[in-house]
């Protein structure tokens, strides 16, 4: 592929090795292909589709919204057989994953070898959202503060009870694997925390709750810090989130996937992040190192604020959903230049600035959500008003170009404003541009922040 940098002509040899350093360095533009399907990819597509750097973007298998930034290829994020055959013969230089489970399947390594750059970590590296047992141990090893936990299975299950005695209500128990973010439990009656370990170890999550971590509740509030790191030491850490997980104004009823998110953080100000950084990023990314795991990419970490001292709920090994939605609105650097010195190994000097305004998004979702709901529901109305951008998630177009629903969470509505308060009230605004059988959204997102 020939480029030109200041008048002179470059031949990148992506034969020569998966990480090409001078060649890559100084290659100017890419084919990227992007895997996932939710709102997360349609921002991540919105922000790197506006990158000079961005030849062709591609996004499998994308959205009924997704097509507006790039090209949508039917194509499953798992399949990485048919992953591979389409990087050759398209030509794709990056593979930027949205969501875990490739990672978790080990995405990464499939490609070490290959001629393509992968933004994420390696499969071992992925086990940080993959497994909880293997969090809450690295996070042990490497001092990282966290809530007191151990691990049972059904060999030890009368340990586990034993162990849930010593605890003080409300009881918190983790399916060690991933369950499609419906793996914890938080139960108030001990007898109840008890019959929930058993049933999750008789597989009530399949294999996920083969093994269960307990740990003691913490009590705070949450908020969403992601780091994009390169591997060798560098990092950034991208504008902090809040997501909203309940389905229930006032954070009541089921948990969702989020129903909205704001960013900034008004709690997360420099002293607290001055602690995030010194006692969670730099011992996690140096941690990484000393166990060798190899880790490109983004690493979300779910943070609670207990009294003023930072603490770890979860890692993540990918951006949040929704959180992205807001975030990419405030990131004021070229993405996709970052991406690929994260994917390259060396962010080097690179700046991300953060714009100052707010930004916010809320997702409206299908009625039942996040139980069952109908699919096929038109979509009416307005899909590009102005002041917000309609993030699409769970859409679809059908033969006649109408957009319908296809998912729980359908479309994220989101915008930036001077305040918190302003970005919502365009956001809110905007919900009554477009329509579908169904409709909900939660009213009082950020409400909490703004008291
Ligand atoms: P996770 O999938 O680990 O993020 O857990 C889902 C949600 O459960 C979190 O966002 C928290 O709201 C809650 N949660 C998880 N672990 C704890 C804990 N140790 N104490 C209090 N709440 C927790
Ligand atoms: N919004 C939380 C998550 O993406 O896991």
């Amino acid at each position: 592929m020939p480029f030109f940098v200041n008048n002179c002509t470059f031949v990148a040899d992506w034969n020569e090795s998966r990480h090409p350093s001078v060649h890559s360095l100084i290659l100017l533009i890419m084919k990227i292909l992007l895997l996932g399907s939710g709102g997360r990819e349609s921002a991540l597509a919105w922000r790197m589709s506006q990158s000079p750097l961005c030849e062709e973007l591609f996004i499998a298998p994308g959205n009924g919204g997704t097509h507006a930034y790039g090209t949508n290829v039917d194509m499953s994020p798992l399949d990485f057989e048919k992953i591979r055959e389409f990087v050759k013969t398209r030509g794709i230089d990056m593979i930027v994953v949205g969501n875990e489970d490739p990672l978790v399947a080990g995405i990464y390594d499939y490609f070490e070898n290959d001629p393509v750059l992968v933004v994420g970590p390696s499969r071992k590296g992925a086990q940080l959202e993959g497994s909880k047992d293997f969090a809450k141990r690295f996070m042990t090893d490497h001092n990282i503060p966290t809530a007191r936990y151990r691990s049972f299975t059904a060999d030890n299950i009368d340990d586990g009870y034993h162990f849930l005695e010593s605890l003080r209500p409300p009881y918190v128990l983790k399916a060690d694997g991933l369950a499609a973010g419906k793996g914890v439990l938080i139960i108030d009656s001990l007898d109840e925390a008890k019959k929930a370990l058993n049933e999750m170890l008789s597989g009530m999550f399949g294999k996920s709750s083969a093994t269960v971590v307990i740990e003691e509740f913490l009590d705070g509030i949450e908020c969403s810090v992601f780091v994009l790191t390169d591997g060798n030491g560098g990092y950034r850490v991208l504008p902090v989130a809040k997501d909203y997980k309940r389905i229930g104004e006032g954070d009541t009823g089921l948990n969702t996937g989020g129903m909205g998110a704001v960013s900034p953080v008004p709690f997360a100000d420099a002293a607290f992040m001055q602690k995030v950084n010194d006692r969670i990023i730099l011992p996690t990314i140096k941690g990484l190192s000393q166990e060798g795991i190899t880790y490109r990419g983004f690493i979300f970490l779910g943070l609670i604020n207990v009294g003023g001292e930072p603490m770890v709920i979860e890692y993540n090994v990918r951006m949040g959903d929704p959180e992205t939605e807001a975030v990419m609105l405030r990131v004021d650097s070229d993405l996709v230049e970052l991406l690929r010195a994260a994917a390259q190994g060396h962010l080097g000097d690179l700046e991300l600035r953060e714009d100052p305004r707010a930004a916010v998004t809320v997702m409206a979702v299908s009625g039942g959500y996040p139980g069952s709901y109908p699919k096929g529901k038109e979509i009416t109305g307005n899909l590009q008003p102005e002041g917000s951008i309609l993030f699409h998630a769970g859409t679809s177009i059908d033969d006649q170009g109408r957009t319908l629903t296809s998912g729980g969470r359908v479309i994220a509505v989101s915008s930036r404003g001077d305040s918190i308060a302003d970005a919502l009230a365009t956001s809110y605004r905007n919900m009554a541009a477009f329509d579908f059988d169904g409709r909900y959204f939660r009213r009082d997102i950020g409400q909490d922040l703004l008291k």
